[in-house]
């Protein structure tokens, strides 16, 4: 939970008599966790919360997985088509696929994910709420990626709009209320004050005038070009809930452990986030002495339940303490960027118990001139992965639209699409923003979400992955395809074993120095160039374009990728093969200005390689 906060009227001490200007008492809550020994805040009603007249049990809410026996990579289109939205004349196939706008902010949720630690869920709202909500069994952390409004908490009030990350704490009362074509959330809920509904709710956009105003001078905060109303009424939010009870907060290691203040590598801290505010603005964070009819309902045990009060829920006067609701937006996210690729750690946001919540944001990419630049294949051997794409071009992927769910599941590894490593070599920055979802246990789909899916995703890793190699072009050393087979393949890569072994030596600067040897750079089989810093340097570099010598050339090539480099190598002579001898000259000297010999074969850059006719 984030830092101590306080909002409204408050007595001198905890506990003691704390009266209305009618001389009765305000009712007093404590509102905790862990069994009273976990955050918590204090609470100060003007009536009794526990004065409910009516309850029932409306429906279950547990999510019906299916394929839970299935292991495979998974795509969902939860946005359908370009900006994530599919064209008007197929909105029937949406309808099908069970993607379509219905009910309001709770009950038009889709869960698409989950497992017994977290639900993932999207929502696409046609309607306000003209109720009270409260989830009685796990935090929420709702994603506003499209639409704007107000969530009126019995704590106050958070104005939400897109990119923000609402943070709902397990049992707050809360209403989501959209802004509307022709008014504010803040007017519409004015307006449910003393009936619990709105008049105008229900229908929300039902008078055609007031529809074909909206449609032609209003859209939904972020919403895309290509938007209609039909499509998306008021909204779009991806929400992820705690299944396990646990609460989702900044990971620990973000701030002070004596103090709980953000500490300074922390990726955002308190500046960023959004408390409750008052509304009205009486000095009272949500204050609302209203008395009818007001239905909360609640979810717990599955199920969701109304409870009926004849007061207002929101009326509390003041609060203090440390569990409340807040917004964070993601742009509000500071990216941490490293040399080299940094793990998805960097990126975590919050987290739970049993899984994390990473959001990944524009961002300078890798700086390293050799550096790849979108994410090695990886193992997710504890974790399933979830992406939910937000906007952006995403690089490591083909196929992903805005609004697509990717589930990669652990057991088995994921990666790079075709193509896309050698394609991001030229970028310096990325444009990209999605928000991931790792959990330690196996994430099932559910029916709605097999009738979004994409089944054509797992094979999409399928094809060139190195496009040069198709054009005959040279890459990792000396092989051309037509040579990267069986045991020809085996002999090339013997000799780099060899030349490698017989560069591993410690350069002369070095030694001067007194430095231990340079490790192994590991790069030895790269595509690519090998690293410029790394020491030792075989292969060829075809395209790094960045000038360090790191070519291998026919007879005495020297090598130079760190600047030190003067041993001269010649095991490379026999597995030049075609490469030799048409690019003449000090390739390698240019680069650095201390490399000895002259590279007669393979010279480091693009354009070497293109002057040896490749
Ligand atoms: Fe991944």
């Amino acid at each position: 939970m984030p830092h101590y906060f306080r909002l409204g009227l408050l007595p001198k001490k905890r506990h003691v008599q704390f009266r209305r200007p009618d001389g009765v008492l305000y009712s007093e809550e404590l509102f905790g966790t862990e069994g009273f020994v976990g955050p918590s805040s204090t609470m100060y009603h003007i009536n009794p919360p526990t004065q409910v007249y009516g309850w029932k049990t409306l429906f279950s809410t547990k999510a019906q997985y299916v394929e839970i026996d299935t292991m495979r990579m998974r795509h969902v289109k939860s946005g359908h088509g370009m900006n994530g939205f599919v064209p008007p004349e197929k909105l029937g196939e949406v309808v099908k696929q069970g993607a379509r706008p219905q009910g309001d902010a709770i009950d038009g949720r889709v869960v698409l994910f989950g497992n017994s630690d977290v639900e993932m869920t999207v929502c696409n709202p046609v309607t306000q709420m003209p109720y009270f909500y409260k989830n009685g069994q796990g935090d929420e952390c709702i994603f506003i990626h499209y639409g704007s409004g107000v969530c009126h908490t019995m704590m106050g009030a958070l104005r939400f709009g897109p990119k923000d990350y609402v943070i709902m704490p397990k049992g707050v009362i809360y209403k989501m209320t959209w802004d509307e074509a022709d008014a504010t959330a803040e007017e519409l809920f004015a307006g449910t004050q003393s009936a619990g509904q709105s008049k105008r709710q229900p229908k929300g956009l039902a008078s055609k005038n007031v529809k074909a105003k909206a449609i032609s001078a209003w859209r939904p905060a972020g919403a895309p070009e290509n938007w209609s109303s039909e499509q998306m009424p008021l909204g779009k939010y991806l929400l992820i809930e705690t299944t396990n009870g646990s609460h989702i907060g900044p990971p620990p290691r973000y701030v002070s452990k004596t103090s709980a203040q953000f500490l300074e590598h922390s990726p955002y801290c308190e500046r960023d986030l959004r408390l409750p505010e008052h509304e009205p603005s009486d000095g009272r964070p949500m204050f609302v002495e209203g008395y009818g009819e007001f239905e909360v309902r609640v979810k717990a045990r599955d199920c969701m339940h109304s409870y009926m009060f004849h007061y207002h829920p929101l009326d509390i006067v003041g609060w203090d303490g440390c569990y409340y609701p807040y917004v964070f937006n993601i742009n509000d996210f500071s990216p941490i960027t490293g040399k080299l690729h940094m793990p998805p750690p960097i990126h975590q946001t919050f987290e739970a118990h049993n899984f994390v919540i990473c959001s990944f944001c524009p961002r300078m990419l890798d700086y390293h001139p050799d550096a790849i630049k979108v994410p090695y294949n990886h193992s997710n051997i504890d974790s399933d992965e979830v992406l939910y794409y937000v906007e952006g071009n995403f690089g490591s992927r083909k196929g992903i639209e805005v609004g697509s769910l990717t589930l990669h599941p652990q057991g088995i590894p994921h990666g790079p699409h075709p193509g896309t490593i050698e394609a991001s070599m030229a970028h310096a920055f990325t444009g990209e923003l999605a928000v991931m979802c790792d959990t330690f246990r196996p994430l099932f789909p559910t029916k709605a979400a097999l009738g979004m899916e994409d089944l054509k995703y797992p094979a999409s890793w399928e094809g060139e992955h190195f496009p040069r190699l198709t054009k005959g072009e040279m890459v990792g050393g000396n092989f051309r395809q037509d040579k990267v087979k069986g045991k020809r393949i085996k002999s090339k890569l013997g000799d780099l074993l060899d030349v490698y072994q017989n560069q591993n030596a410690i350069p002369e600067p070095l030694k001067r120095l007194g430095s231990p040897t340079p490790a192994p750079t590991g790069n030895v089989w790269a595509p690519n160039g090998p690293s410029s810093s790394g020491g030792t340097a075989i292969g060829s570099g075809n395209g790094g374009g960045n000038g360090a010598g790191n070519g291998r050339g026919k007879g005495a090539a020297s090598a130079p990728v760190n600047g030190h480099a003067k041993t001269a190598v010649k095991p490379a002579a026999k597995a030049n093969g075609k490469a030799s001898g048409k690019a003449s000259g000090k390739a390698s000297s240019k680069t650095n200005g201390k490399a000895s010999g002259k590279a007669s074969g393979r010279t480091s850059n693009a354009a070497a390689n293109a002057r040896a006719g490749r």
